[in-house]
């Protein structure tokens, strides 16, 4: 087990280093190491719980055409040539699947305690500080600006439209419609408690930028309420 675990862990640590757009090694790293704190609470199969946080983030379909299968069958492939065993993989391979979050209406989805714990391992690194920092890193690369006050946050927003490309919004609108709905979305009681935390001080974030954008009228403010 430990010589697959550190196989995979020399393998992405190689592939993701240098990533600048929030998948970097250290957000896999970050993920694997709050999956297995969050796993100490549960009866889980730990081999899968780390190579699932692992491998989550091999590929990704917002830079794959769309494709959401491109990381699933990387992951699969990788497993095959370390000879990991089928019902192992076929499992994970099904976690990195259920995995990315396609829009508020969409809720969790994950069928095994495992699957649970990555989601929630991966969506804490969205917030906090932490998530501050990837989605503005994020939000320059996509090509969309900070803050624009006349742009409104789309409150509801389905799969296909979260992924259109040509719908322009803004990083801080990210919050509104992504980030702030996560701490409702966490499975394990653990992952609870840290996400009500991390959004607390998001919406303090969000706050003070508001103010210092003298923005203390906008939509975005009234909005805040909606998520306290
Ligand atoms: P994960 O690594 O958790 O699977 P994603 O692939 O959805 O998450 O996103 C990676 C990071 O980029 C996250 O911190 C997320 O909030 C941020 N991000 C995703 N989409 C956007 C966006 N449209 N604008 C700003 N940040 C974004
Ligand atoms: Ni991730």
């Amino acid at each position: 087990m430990n010589n697959t675990i550190d196989k995979t862990i020399e393998y992405i640590r190689e592939k993701q280093t240098g990533e600048v757009t929030g998948h970097d090694w250290f957000h896999t790293k970050r993920v694997y190491e709050m999956a297995l704190d969050l796993a100490e609470d549960q009866a889980c199969d730990l081999l899968v719980v780390s190579l699932a946080s692992l491998l989550h983030d091999i590929e990704d379909w917002k830079f794959n055409g769309g494709d959401e299968t491109a990381g699933p069958k990387a992951a699969k492939a990788f497993m095959d040539s370390l000879g990991v065993d089928q019902d192992i993989s076929d499992h994970v391979v099904q976690i990195i699947y259920d995995l990315s979050y396609k829009g508020t209406e969409k809720k969790a989805s994950m069928k095994t305690i495992e699957g649970m714990i990555v989601q929630d391992a991966d969506r804490l690194d969205a917030l906090g500080a932490i998530g501050i920092a990837r989605t503005f890193a994020f939000g320059a690369t996509y090509g969309n600006e900070i803050f624009n006050p006349e742009i409104e946050p789309r409150i509801v927003i389905d799969a296909s439209a979260y992924k259109d490309k040509s719908v322009k919004s803004t990083t801080v609108n990210h919050f509104y419609e992504k980030l702030f709905n996560l701490v409702s979305l966490m499975n394990t009681e653990k992952a609870k408690v840290i996400a009500k935390k991390r959004h607390d001080y998001m919406l303090d974030f969000i706050g003070v930028l508001l103010r210092e954008s003298r923005a203390s009228d906008s939509i975005h403010m009234a909005l805040l309420d909606k998520f306290l």
